[in-house]
């Protein structure tokens, strides 16, 4: 009994040794001594808070990555610096960040008068700072019926629009936002500037079934085509102000890609060297930084790429063998004395002399050389 418990204890010490090795080694995220959170955001560099926290751009291509955390709200609220806009999250790894839109709101009373609108800033510039909206993942999004919602770029020219027209019947209503209630458009890559219009159809026409069953309010707006699913119907009747998600898509911006940025050391925001690589973006111009194959961290920092010990993890590398760490990389082979495939489970077999004696003691010696 008292064996068993000391036994326990030892293997208890052991398993809190390991996780605390595991927590001291921290990958680095923000500049020496520069914060690195905003409430619970993480704020990795290029991105920073403070004076020499934030990659400074020197040109007439500068972008400006610096952010504001307001310690004084309650959750923290980060903002970056030149336009304001409320982020709600930042990657490392997707080049992607949240940033949230106030819906553009109209709505009409029964006989088709103006009713009301929204009165808080619903356009968003991203003019000055590495953002872009996210082509891939933001939709422009028009909700209500009937409803023409549109938008136009900085020049005035119209980008992006969709027309949602209104069914007699609710129940007929499709649940997908493809038309009917509710219609999304694809935005164009480049684009860092969005000014939702909602054009109104005035009653007084013979198509009684434009109007009916149309909406009180109509919205137009940016959205995260993840986060928004028509499909949850409570959006359709909404008469309120409300948030929703964008996702942006950011770079290193000043120079327009890998093989120009490397002609400058000092500019080139890759600082992991050999250890790091670039990569144009798709969106708009510039180029972004991952850590090579082998190594985790930050590669925007000097040192910032940190060798991946593989074999703390040997699941996950499919190593079922005798797991060595180097820098970079990893080996694995059989244990002494067995041979196979070290890669799949249970895929080192003894060699031939133990397999024999092993089967002849399993038995299974018999079994294996009949016909
Ligand atoms: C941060 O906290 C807020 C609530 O305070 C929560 O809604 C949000 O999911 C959290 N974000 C992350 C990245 O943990
Ligand atoms: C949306 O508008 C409200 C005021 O109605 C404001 O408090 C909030 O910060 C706005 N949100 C954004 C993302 O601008
Ligand atoms: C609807 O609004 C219009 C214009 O604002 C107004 O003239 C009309 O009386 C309103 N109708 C109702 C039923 O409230
Ligand atoms: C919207 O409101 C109308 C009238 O109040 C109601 O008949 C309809 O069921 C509502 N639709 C949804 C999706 O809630
Ligand atoms: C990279 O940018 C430079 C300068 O703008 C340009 O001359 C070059 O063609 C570009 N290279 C690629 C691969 O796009
Ligand atoms: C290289 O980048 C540094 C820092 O941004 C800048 O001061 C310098 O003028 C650049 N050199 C050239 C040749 O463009
Ligand atoms: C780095 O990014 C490139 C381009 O997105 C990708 O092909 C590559 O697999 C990435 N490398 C690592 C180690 O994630
Ligand atoms: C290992 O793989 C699992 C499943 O794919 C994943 O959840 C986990 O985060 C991975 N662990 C590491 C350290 O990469």
């Amino acid at each position: 009994m008292a064996t068993t418990v000391v036994l326990l204890l030892i293997l208890l010490h052991l398993l809190v040794a390991k996780a605390t090795a595991a927590a001291q080694r921290q990958l680095p995220v923000a500049r020496p001594r520069c914060r690195d959170r905003c409430g619970n955001i993480t704020v990795p560099y290029p991105f920073g808070i403070g004076a020499g926290c934030y990659r400074d751009e020197a040109g007439a291509n500068s972008l400006r990555f610096e952010l504001e955390c307001d310690d004084g709200r309650s959750p923290p609220r980060l903002v970056d610096a030149n336009q304001k806009n409320q982020l709600a999250d930042l990657s490392l790894d997707a080049g992607e960040a949240r940033a949230y839109l106030n819906a553009t709101r109209h709505c009409y009373n029964s006989t088709g008068g103006f009713a009301g609108r929204n009165t808080n800033k619903a356009y968003m510039t991203l003019l000055g700072t590495p953002f872009l909206f996210s082509s891939t993942k933001s939709r422009l999004v028009a909700l209500g019926c009937p409803n023409l919602g549109y938008f136009v770029h900085g020049d005035g020219y119209y980008v992006s629009g969709c027309m949602s027209v209104c069914r007699p019947s609710q129940e007929a209503m499709p649940g997908p936002c493809t038309g009917i209630g509710c219609c999304q458009s694809e935005i164009p890559p480049g684009l860092h500037f969005f000014e939702p219009t909602i054009r109104n159809f005035p009653r007084g026409g013979e198509d009684f079934s434009f109007y009916s069953n149309s909406t009180p309010c109509r919205y137009v707006f940016l959205v995260d085509k993840e986060w928004f699913s028509y499909t949850d119907r409570v959006f359709l009747n909404r008469t309120d102000d409300f948030d929703v998600p964008v996702v942006l898509d950011w770079a290193i911006r000043n120079v327009g890609n890998c093989s120009a940025a490397r002609q400058n050391t000092t500019d080139f925001a890759c600082r992991g060297g050999a250890r790091s690589d670039c990569f144009d973006v798709a969106n708009g111009p510039g180029y972004r930084c991952n850590c090579s194959q082998g190594y985790e961290g930050n590669p925007y920092l000097d040192n910032g790429c940190i060798d991946i010990d593989e074999c703390e993890h040997k699941e996950n590398y499919s190593c079922y063998g005798v797991c060595t760490n180097t820098i970079g990389s990893y080996t694995c082979q059989c244990p002494p004395g067995t041979s196979g495939d070290v890669k799949v489970k249970s895929g080192c077999r003894p060699d031939d002399k133990f397999t024999l004696a092993l089967k002849v003691v399993t038995g299974n010696f018999l079994k294996t050389t009949s016909p």
